[in-house]
């Protein structure tokens, strides 16, 4: 959180020392509705959060925020107050588990939903601006393919396409990959199945999606792993927690923490790819570390 107390010269001190870090860029998304992007990303980012690293969660779901909700969290700020420069990024970021940073949406704002592609642009380039360490940065997209999916999924490293095994999930999630790979140039995918009910239904619903993008995109899938339907996760959602916290030995927290230590060997890629991407400074040529000592 930004500490108004430390004098200007160490904030920048502290900007450069942190922007010199790469940082691991997740976006968490799935063309459909409800299928468990907030969820994952929320549980995805605390348990990356609570091996050590620092984490910052983006509510970038401009439509229908709800991370602050399903955190149980007041928030002052949030990205909309930063489009419209009534406060800074760094104003808007709450606190949550194991010092996890939560950049938090507008709630049910209209202009939130459509913004400009400047605005897109703006924001991201807001992020590189952050004395903030960060280590990964986990980006929860709305549902669909609106321009803030895109952007964000777009300047994303990664990208996990949630789905679950029904007809209408991966028809959606078929036509994301389409879209981003076809108009957007990205070309890798991680797949997590999400509600699974069945032992092996997570590669059967992975093979199915490999199958028919095999035959007509030119894109390259990995299987994420699956996170299985729980009731514990639902009733987390209840008490305005997470299940990794709530309740850590659930059969959806441990998959959830498996995916967190199969994300953390994911690599930072070494080279800007020619688009918009957060923290793209970060890639391009060699940054000198400062070697000031901060008080
Ligand atoms: N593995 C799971 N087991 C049981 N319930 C789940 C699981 N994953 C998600 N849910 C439930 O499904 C509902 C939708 O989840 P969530 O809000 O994360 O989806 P979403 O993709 O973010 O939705 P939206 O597109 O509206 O943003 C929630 O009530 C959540 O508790
Ligand atoms: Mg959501």
């Amino acid at each position: 959180m930004h500490d108004s107390k430390l004098p200007r010269t160490n904030i920048d001190e502290l900007a450069r020392l942190n922007q010199s870090r790469p940082v691991k860029v997740l976006a968490v998304t799935g063309g459909k509705g409800g299928v468990g992007k907030t969820t994952i990303s929320t549980n995805l980012a605390i348990s990356i959060a609570s091996t050590g690293r620092d984490v910052m969660l983006v509510d970038a779901d401009l439509g229908l925020a709800n991370v602050d909700v399903v955190l149980g969290l007041h928030t002052r700020f949030h990205l909309g107050h930063v489009i419209s420069g009534d406060c800074r990024l760094e104003d808007a970021i709450v606190t949550g588990p194991h010092g996890l940073q939560i950049v938090p949406a507008a709630s049910g704002v209209k202009r939130m939903a459509n913004l400009t592609v400047a605005e897109h642009a703006g924001l991201i380039r807001a992020f590189s601006d952050l004395y903030h360490r960060v280590d990964v940065l986990v980006i929860d997209t709305a549902a669909g393919l609106h321009d803030s999916v895109v952007t964000f999924t777009q300047a994303a490293h990664h990208v996990l396409v949630v789905v679950c095994d029904e007809p209408a999930s991966i028809t959606d999630a078929y036509a994301l990959i389409k879209v981003l790979s076809r108009e957007h140039g990205v070309q890798r995918f991680q797949i997590l199945a999400n509600q699974t009910r069945r032992h092996g239904e997570g590669p059967d619903l992975f093979n199915k999606i490999q199958r028919v993008c095999d035959r007509f995109l030119n894109v390259s899938l990995e299987f994420a792993g699956s996170v299985p339907f729980d009731d514990y996760l639902r009733r987390a959602v209840q008490r305005q927690t997470a299940v990794v916290e709530a309740y850590p030995g659930s059969i959806s927290s441990v998959a959830l923490k498996n995916l967190a230590l199969k994300a953390d060997k994911w690599s930072v890629p070494q080279g800007a790819r020619g688009h918009l991407e957060f923290f793209v400074e970060r890639m391009v040529g060699a940054r000198i570390a400062p070697t000031t000592v901060l008080q």
